[in-house]
């Protein structure tokens, strides 16, 4: 039964990867010949035969920022540089927000006690982060509400879940101004989510598993309904 849902998991996933023009496919092949002077690095998504698929987003000064119009800007130098005489190159990378990206919300984000307690990332359990996931279609017309959600059916025991919205069509994230009207979870929605699922990792294709309208009392259903019983 465990080993079945796995493939279905991993089956839908690749299915889904290999046609959405937002996350386009590339060559799996990173052979570099060692005669060649100018080896060119392929940037992989799909690793391990379709175990992992690596949905991030590389950081670009062009990719959206939280509420800003002119985008992530410049976020990477190159104080030592071997073309400069330096021994190596290092890079430092600064960003105006670690909440840029693709990236996870810490328990602190948004509950202030769990931030003075120290919940930060690191507290975050690897084996619920890592592992097969249901990537869903939802619904184009609706932000995820608690009726989008039952609608949704997903069974019991699915502990992982990336809700592709309308915010794929869109393209939102590779907009460099950030568009308040992303889809994401009504707070009916996420408390529904919390309260009748397994589900214990959430991904979105924006931003903020929350909607803007939504954006505090979303997140503090997530957290409070999921933290606590970690
Ligand atoms: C190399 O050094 C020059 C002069 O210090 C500096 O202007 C330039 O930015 C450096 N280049 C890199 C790639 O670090
Ligand atoms: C090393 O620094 C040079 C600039 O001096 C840069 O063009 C090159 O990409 C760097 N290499 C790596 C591996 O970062
Ligand atoms: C989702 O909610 C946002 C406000 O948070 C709104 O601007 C947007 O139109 C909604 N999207 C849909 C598809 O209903």
């Amino acid at each position: 039964m465990s080993s079945l849902f796995l493939l279905l998991l991993s089956t839908a996933i690749t299915a889904a990867v290999a046609s959405i023009p937002a996350y386009p496919s590339v060559s799996t092949d990173c052979t570099v010949s060692a005669a060649d002077d100018n080896p060119v690095p392929v940037r992989r998504e799909v690793y391990g035969d379709g175990r992992i698929f690596d949905i991030s987003h590389r950081y670009t000064v062009d990719m959206p920022s939280w509420g800003s119009k002119g985008g992530l800007g410049q976020f990477l130098w190159l104080p030592s540089s071997m073309k400069n005489g330096s021994r190596s190159n290092n890079s430092l990378m600064k960003l105006q927000s670690v909440h840029s990206g693709t990236h996870v919300d810490a328990p602190g984000h948004m509950v202030d006690s769990y931030f003075d307690a120290g919940f930060d990332v690191d507290t975050l359990d690897l084996d619920v982060l890592n592992g097969p996931a249901l990537l869903v279609d939802v619904p184009r017309d609706s932000n995820i509400t608690a009726k989008v959600m039952e609608s949704l059916n997903i069974p019991k025991g699915v502990r992982r879940v990336l809700f592709r919205t309308l915010n794929t069509d869109r393209r939102l994230m590779f907009k460099k101004e950030f568009d308040s009207s992303y889809v994401g979870f009504t707070t009916d929605g996420a408390r529904w989510l919390a309260k009748n699922t397994d589900i214990k990792l959430v991904g979105i294709d924006f931003l903020s598993a929350a909607c803007y309208d939504h954006s505090v009392p979303a997140h503090l259903e997530f957290f409070e309904g999921r933290v606590r019983k970690l």
